[in-house]
């Protein structure tokens, strides 16, 4: 009976050794550990030794059951390390793809940007890019703005001194420009503008472009025309444009510029208000007072300007409702463009 259980643990043992799969695995088990396997069979047999011997051979069928469960666990788990993790423990179909890194692509406000410079390019204005941390002169004063102008009110600006801030629109460049250059002149800037406001429709941070155009006999129909031409591009349609009174001081007379609802080609609905127009920027004949701070001559040289809101734009492109979602990082916004 001795031999019997010593030469069962070798058998085991060399088996457990040779396995190399989980089906070799449970085959094994059944065979040795099941409730019908060698090991039962064995241990029913105890029954039918002497009563003198019945203990030292039961604690010695106990102690190899021991030892072989123990070595079948071992063996379970490190199969389990190598195997492949598809279930079937094949091997890996290398006839699969790679995995492929995402792409990145390009911000949505940053394709807007590209594009709306790309079409006044082809329109021949050339780019010119300014300081981000602004002088209040260039800000204010060289447009018009002079100091407890009311119309700074509407700027909510970021002042790091007395005399500098962070630059609340891209217009200064039209002074910093004007100052160095001689017209004709045709230019845009674009960049990033800051104002202490923030909601859906306003981030601390935005973008816009400034376009402004200085020569003789330009008027306020070259300004429609312009505009007109940059709409449609932009928005792949022949939207109508409506010229709306308003007032900037750097510009007289001044107009807010209103296109047909991209949504509802003008019918009315949620986005427009039911007003059939969408405002997108605003625009005007440069003030003679611009010029004569320039050193221009207001009564040889006419010109127009405009400002628009890159991340409107793309709002109205896009129809997206809140600005915000621009600046949150979320990739399942971002990937839409
Ligand atoms: N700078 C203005 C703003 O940010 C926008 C603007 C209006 C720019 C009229 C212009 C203009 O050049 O002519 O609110």
């Amino acid at each position: 009976m001795e031999q019997e259980l010593q030469s069962l643990a070798t058998e085991a043992k060399d088996g457990l050794h040779r396995l190399d799969d989980s089906h070799q695995l449970e085959d094994f088990r059944i065979r040795f550990l099941g409730r019908k396997g060698l090991f039962s069979t064995v241990m029913k047999k105890l029954g039918t030794a002497s009563a003198e011997d019945r203990p030292r051979l039961g604690q010695l069928a106990n102690s190899i059951k021991k030892e072989i469960e123990k070595l079948f666990e071992a063996k379970k788990s490190s199969l389990a390390a190598s195997t492949p993790s598809n279930a079937s423990g094949d091997l890996p179909d290398l006839t699969l793809p790679g995995r492929c890194p995402e792409g990145g692509k390009l911000h949505p406000v940053t394709q807007i940007m590209t594009e709306t410079c790309e079409i006044f390019e082809n329109l021949g204005f050339s780019v010119a890019e300014g300081p981000d941390v602004e002088l209040d002169h260039y800000n204010f004063e060289a447009l018009n703005i002079p100091a407890h102008h009311p119309a700074r009110d509407m700027h909510d600006t970021f002042y790091i001194s007395d005399s500098v801030l962070l630059r609340t629109h891209t217009s200064p460049m039209q002074a910093r420009i004007m100052e160095n250059q001689q017209p004709p002149l045709r230019v845009i800037a674009p960049g990033k503008v800051y104002r202490c406001d923030s909601d859906i429709t306003h981030t601390p941070m935005f973008h816009q472009v400034e376009g402004f155009l200085v020569d003789k006999d330009i008027s306020f129909a070259d300004l429609k025309g312009i505009l007109t031409v940059f709409t449609q591009k932009m928005f792949k349609k022949d939207l109508p444009l409506r010229f709306r009174p308003s007032f900037f001081p750097f510009t007289e007379p001044s107009a807010e510029v209103d296109i047909a609802c991209v949504m509802c080609d003008g019918a009315g609905c949620r986005v427009c208000k039911k007003t059939g127009w969408l405002e997108i920027l605003g625009s005007g004949m440069i003030d003679p007072e611009v010029f004569k701070m320039v050193g221009y001559d207001p009564e040889i040289y006419s010109g127009f300007a405009f400002g628009l809101g890159i991340e409107r734009i793309a709002m109205l492109k896009y129809g997206i409702d809140d600005i915000r979602l621009f600046y949150e990082n979320d990739q399942r916004f971002l990937s839409q463009f």
